[in-house]
């Protein structure tokens, strides 16, 4: 490509990364777009497993829900240790049973200790890559049953790159890429990001450094890792923050209870009540792309245009 082409496609994506969204606002085909409160979506991925991706969406939903704000915390991931097991919770309906027609979003909420909504994961997360027309149109509608009751839609998603936690990625406002101080996790969280970026036209992440020893040392890990991928990406990526090592965190994941709870003046719940105070900061979404049908008509687009 023209080096004054590649500019010009750069200075288009700043322009369109300043709007906020992270796509082009597109108005849903054949979609009346509802007057509700927009709602902030944030997928939580990371490339490597074992990062901290659970507790931080616990936590972050915790700290949010604690702010005021109505958390909904989807669980993307069909792992052993997944967030019903970090909350303490029987579950009895997930996805699947959404996607059955045999229950609705709202019957499989959960209510969860903070303030919390739950919705369980199941098989039904990796379907919902893959499903036929008429599931879709019902995934559709019932995402529209609970537009306006949130104010967050919290996303863990799985480790990997498998197709769901790229639709889930793709399909939120924001990406947030936890990692931590080890190769392995910075070298699977830019395979991540390439894979987003190149075949996806994702441009902005977040990254959030876990398990840290103190804030200089989780910028420390920004510098580095934001400077790979400007370098070799056409991303931005932005410092979302630092959540420090913590054994009170470790202990609490034990007692099946958030940090945040369980903890609460711990340091890592320290740091998890000021990242919700960031995000509660950053400008509401505007336009389409802050109503949950955008997010769910994104959730099944197929691969980049
Ligand atoms: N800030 C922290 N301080 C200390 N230990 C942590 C911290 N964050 C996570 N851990 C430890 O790492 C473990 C894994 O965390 P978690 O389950 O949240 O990771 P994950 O990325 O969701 O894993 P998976 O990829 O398997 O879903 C936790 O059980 C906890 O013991
Ligand atoms: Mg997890």
């Amino acid at each position: 490509m023209h080096n004054d082409q590649a500019a010009g496609l750069r200075a288009m994506r700043s322009a369109r990364q300043a709007e906020g969204p992270q796509q082009a606002a597109t108005q849903p085909k054949g979609k009346k777009v509802k007057k509700d409160k927009p709602v902030r979506v944030l997928a939580v991925a990371s490339g490597k497993g074992g990062v901290g991706k659970t507790n931080v969406s616990v936590n972050l939903g915790v700290a949010l829900s604690k702010m005021g704000n109505r958390v909904l915390l989807m669980d993307a991931d069909m792992s052993l240790a997944n967030v019903d097991v970090m909350l303490g919770l029987q579950t009895q309906y997930n996805l699947s049973h959404v996607l059955d027609g045999e229950k609705t979003l709202k019957d499989v909420m959960v209510d969860a200790p903070g303030g919390l909504k739950v919705i369980p994961a199941a098989s039904g997360v990796k379907r919902m890559a893959q499903l036929t027309p008429a599931e879709n149109a019902g995934i559709i509608n019932a995402f529209d049953e609970i537009d306006g009751l949130l104010d967050v839609l919290l996303i863990d998603t799985a480790a990997g790159i498998a197709d769901s936690v790229v639709s889930f990625c793709r399909a939120a406002q924001e990406v947030v890429v936890v990692v931590t101080d080890e190769p392995a996790s910075m070298t699977d969280a830019y395979a991540l990001i390439k894979v987003l970026s190149r075949d996806y036209e994702l441009t902005r992440f977040q990254l959030l450094a876990n398990m840290a020893k103190s804030e200089k040392h989780g910028k420390m890990l920004y510098d580095k890792f934001s400077q790979v991928c400007e370098q070799f990406l056409d991303v931005r990526i932005q410092y979302l923050g630092t959540i420090p090592f913590d054994t009170d965190l470790r202990e609490s994941v034990q007692k099946q209870t958030p940090v945040t709870l369980a903890k609460p003046m711990s340091e890592s719940a320290k740091a998890f009540r000021d990242l919700a105070q960031k995000i509660s900061s950053w400008p509401v979404p505007t336009g389409v792309t802050g109503y949950l049908q955008f997010f769910v008509e994104r959730l099944f687009q197929a691969k980049a245009d």
